[in-house]
């Protein structure tokens, strides 16, 4: 039996949603130096992970590279809003880059507490994805010290020298539900370990996932707007699942939207990660309004504020100019 359109459809879009205050100075970071230099600039990695914006940025004269070796000698490199390890630092100072850095502020947090704690000798267990930019900049500050736990089955594996020296740090961008969960299974282990100073979990990433949580209970299906390389995006499909939405779908813009999602739907949430442009998630409600979604409720438990001034380095050039 073909499933009934229901007959009021509405959508709920949580807010906060969308650029994080990292995200925002950085993108501009890389606009602004674009403006003052003229092209090309060179970009260590996504500067974000979010397709349309890479795009974008590369129509204007950014040149995205992998590594600081493909980057001419003498020219300006940015790095991305996920960080680099010092190793990284070394390597463009060598080639003469003129770099400016663009590491969100929150990220050079957990950095700077990881030199803190390799300095006192103790053992570092960080939490996150292996192979995420983020880790591999973290872990690059103290490889000596560093262990990474990738998910609940990696708690089994840690070794540690001394457990009375023992903390744990994470990426910004998990899901803070499930890092409770394996802070709690590593204190079963290691009674001794001890918490991060403040949350490393960043305040954008939390409050995308209150967001979402408050929406996904109301909602049949769940559309979060972001790329697939990207962290907290997908954090929020896994938390609206988990918090009653009975789909959920990571689309990188209102092209991926299918219409059988959509098929016996009363009721979508829209969220959006926080590397993500609002035009992408304006598109997507134009597709829901193409479909019979008209209403539409924004949900917003949480106020965010932040903002961060750009990296020193393009500032100073822009005042002088
Ligand atoms: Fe920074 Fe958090 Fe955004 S670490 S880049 S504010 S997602």
């Amino acid at each position: 039996m073909e499933p009934q359109t229901p007959t009021s459809r509405r959508v709920l879009v949580a807010k906060p949603r969308g650029y994080c205050a990292g995200v925002d100075r950085a993108v501009v970071a890389v606009e602004k130096a674009l403006e003052q230099y003229g092209a090309p600039i060179y970009v260590r990695k996504q500067i974000v992970h979010n397709t349309h914006v890479v795009k974008t940025l590369e129509a204007r004269g950014a040149i995205f590279v992998e590594e600081t070796e493909e980057v001419p000698e003498g020219e300006i490199v940015v790095f991305s809003a996920h960080g680099v390890s010092p190793a990284v630092h070394d390597e463009a100072k060598q080639r003469s880059l003129r770099t400016i850095d663009a590491t969100c502020p929150l990220v050079t947090k957990v950095h700077n507490e990881a030199k803190r704690f390799a300095a006192q000798d103790y053992d570092i267990l960080l939490i996150g994805h292996e192979g995420h930019e983020e880790v591999e900049g973290t872990s690059g500050e103290a490889p000596d010290h560093i262990q990474l736990v990738d998910g609940l089955d990696s708690v089994g594996k840690v070794q540690v020298k001394d457990p009375s020296k023992l903390v744990w740090l994470s990426q910004t961008t998990l899901s803070v539900d499930e890092t409770t969960e394996t802070v709690a299974r590593l204190k079963e282990r290691f009674p001794t370990l001890i918490d991060p100073p403040s949350d490393d979990i960043c305040y954008a990433t939390q409050n995308r996932q209150v967001a979402v949580k408050e929406i996904a209970a109301e909602s049949d299906l769940v559309i979060v707007v972001g790329s697939e390389n990207s962290s907290n995006s997908k954090r929020l499909v896994e938390v609206a699942k988990d918090y009653g939405a009975r789909a959920s779908y990571l689309v990188d813009n209102a092209t991926f939207i299918r219409d059988e999602w959509l098929d016996g739907v009363a009721t979508v949430g829209v969220t959006s990660g926080a590397s993500v442009p609002e035009e992408l998630v304006d598109e997507v409600l134009a597709r829901l309004a193409e479909h019979g979604f008209g209403d539409v409720e924004e949900v917003q438990p949480v106020e965010e504020r932040m903002r961060f001034s750009l990296p020193h380095e393009l500032r100073k050039d822009l005042r002088a100019s």
